[in-house]
Parts: structure tokens; sequence; C-alpha cells
């Protein structure tokens, strides 16, 4: 596949089958994301792989999260903790933050880009996989950054799900897009 067949085949994919994950192919994905550019080589990344029992515990502050957040919802609190329960994989991506604001920003994008490399690798391997912030995802949470044991210096960009894809979610269906023109301005 080129590159563009591979950036237009990339989906966000939501559901899993229940199948374990190969732990070489989380692997790749995590060598996949090292490759990604980043300023002055100061490779911003840590990966925090969540499966297990570490994964039991990730439900439970999904849960604590959603009853705070929908007290009055419990059938947006049980279908949001559903696509937790299944999905097989859980990696938390965080970036190095620095005491110049400027570096940790650029700290930031280059995380952007390991976990889109994270993606695309995903798809080669016939993976699904989703970059989440919002909801379960917890990126916004003091909690998870206390659950992944991460220090102080560090800042929580995504939260990535992942898993052997129940369907292909749309995959047919060409990509919504704005075409580039609207977009540019050719200076
Ligand atoms: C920074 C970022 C945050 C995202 N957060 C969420 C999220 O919290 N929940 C979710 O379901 N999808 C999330 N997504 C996935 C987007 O919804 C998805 O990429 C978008 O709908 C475009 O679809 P595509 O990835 O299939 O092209 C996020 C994507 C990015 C890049």
């Amino acid at each position: 596949m080129s590159v563009f067949e591979r950036l237009e085949a990339r989906r966000a994919v939501r559901s899993y089958i229940p199948k374990e994950v190969e732990k070489e192919k989380i692997e790749s994905l995590l060598y996949a994301a090292t490759l990604a550019p980043n300023d002055r080589m100061r490779e911003p990344w840590s990966f925090y792989v969540i499966q297990g029992k570490a994964k039991k515990e990730y439900e439970s502050l999904a849960y604590e999260y959603l009853q705070e957040r929908f007290p009055t919802k419990p059938k947006l609190v049980d279908s949001s903790m559903k696509a937790v329960t299944q999905t097989p994989v859980i990696i938390v991506v965080t970036s190095d933050t620095l005491p110049k604001a400027s570096d940790s920003t650029d700290n930031e994008y280059a995380v952007c880009c390991a976990i889109h490399s994270m993606w695309l690798a995903a798809e080669e391997q016939g993976l699904g996989f989703v970059w989440r912030t919002r909801g379960v995802g917890l990126v916004h949470d003091e909690r998870l950054h206390h659950f992944i044991g991460s220090p102080q210096d560090k800042k929580v960009v995504g939260t990535v799900f992942l898993g052997y894809p129940e369907n292909s979610e749309g995959a047919e269906k060409k990509k919504q897009r704005t075409p580039f023109e609207e977009k540019t301005v050719w200076l």
C-alpha cells in the first residue's frame, strides 16, 4: 500500500472483538511511534500499556469519572463503559514538559506525530485504533495522571484504544474531508 492509500484507509475504529493483541504487534506500534520527528531529538514520548489487572483498574477510574460527570444518565454511563470494557489494550501516551513553554509545545507536537505513526502502523497490522482525549480517554482527568504513576514533568497527550476490529466501521466510505483548496492560502 502506498503512503497515500494508507492515509486514505486509516480510520478511527472504536469496536473490537474479544481477542488478545499479540505483544509483538503492540511493540511494533511503539517502535513506529519512536520513528516520529521530534525537535532536537528530545524523543519526548513515554508509553503506558494497560492490560489485564491494570485494565480493570482503568475501568474503575473510568466508571468513577462517568458517575461524577453524568450522575443522572445511567444509560450513557453504561454505554460509555462498554467502550472501555470491550477494548483489549489501552495505551496512555505522555509528552515531557520542560521549563520553556515553547519547548513543551514542540514536545507535544512530536508526540502527536508519534501517535499518528502508531495509528498507521495499527492499520497495517490489521488492528483497530482510536486516539481518545475526551470522556473515557480520561486525558483531562487528574486521576489518569496518578494512575500511570507519571511524574509531574509529563503531560498526558492521548489515550489510545486498540484491538482487532469488530467491523470495518465505514472503511468502505470515502473519507469526509474539506478539500485542501478551501484550507490553503498560496501567498
Ligand atoms: C486529538 C484527537 C482526539 C480525539 N479524541 C477522540 C475521543 O475522545 N473520542 C473518540 O471517539 N474519538 C476521538 N478522536 C478520533 C476522531 O473522532 C476521528 O479521528 C475523526 O472522527 C475522524 O475520523 P477518522 O479518524 O476515521 O478519519 C480523536 C482524534 C484526535 C486526533
